[in-house]
């Protein structure tokens, strides 16, 4: 405890930038035409989020999620709370879930439930990683970046306590035992 964590690079940010410009190649073929509706789940999806859009050059619309499910250490407290709902109007939607981790899928289960009950042409789920290890419901991962290993990472959005949110690059956050 006071020490400082150690971060191990698991995805360069070119690694991140190669995955993105998939990813985006694969929304394009099936969204380009579609004048799709992207939902951020906050705060860990805003960079994923901000490159992703960058890269489709068709017409879209961008709103956001937050729900709160961490306390502040590693493990989720499984308690979902909706902190900011969708503003606006879901109905008849093309509506994409734009994540950057899906842990335990209790975030992204409670965040397309919350959506399908409003009704939306169609609902898929982006996630630029994935740690299948940690599932504790099953999600249906429509478009998925990067397998990560049973590890806490932060960095390119995701968070420890707040903090590593900033680093252009992946890391694993090393146990300090
Ligand atoms: C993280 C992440 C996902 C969710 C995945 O968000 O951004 O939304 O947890 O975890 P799960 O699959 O176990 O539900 P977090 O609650 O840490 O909030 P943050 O995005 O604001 O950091």
């Amino acid at each position: 405890m006071g020490s400082e964590p150690k971060l191990t690079l698991l995805f360069t940010r070119d690694e991140i930038e190669a995955t993105v410009k998939k990813l985006a190649a694969e929304i394009r073929q099936d969204y380009h035409d579609k004048r799709p509706l992207l939902i951020g789940v906050l705060k860990g999806s805003f960079m994923f989020l901000a490159d992703l859009i960058r890269l489709l050059d068709f017409p879209l619309e961008v709103e956001f999620v937050r729900l709160s499910s961490y306390g502040g250490g590693t493990e989720t407290s499984g308690r979902i709370k909706l902190v900011q709902g969708v503003q606006t109007k879901i109905k008849d939607r093309h509506v994409l879930v734009v994540d950057d981790i899906i842990d335990t899928g209790l975030t992204t289960a409670f965040v397309l439930d919350y959506l399908k009950q409003k009704k939306p042409a169609s609902l898929k789920l982006c996630t630029l990683t994935d740690k299948p290890a940690r599932r504790k419901t099953p999600i249906n991962i429509d478009y998925c970046g990067l397998t990560v290993p049973n590890k806490f990472i932060v960095g390119y959005g995701l968070d420890w306590d707040e903090r590593f949110r900033y680093l252009p690059d992946i890391y694993v956050m090393e146990d300090e035992d």
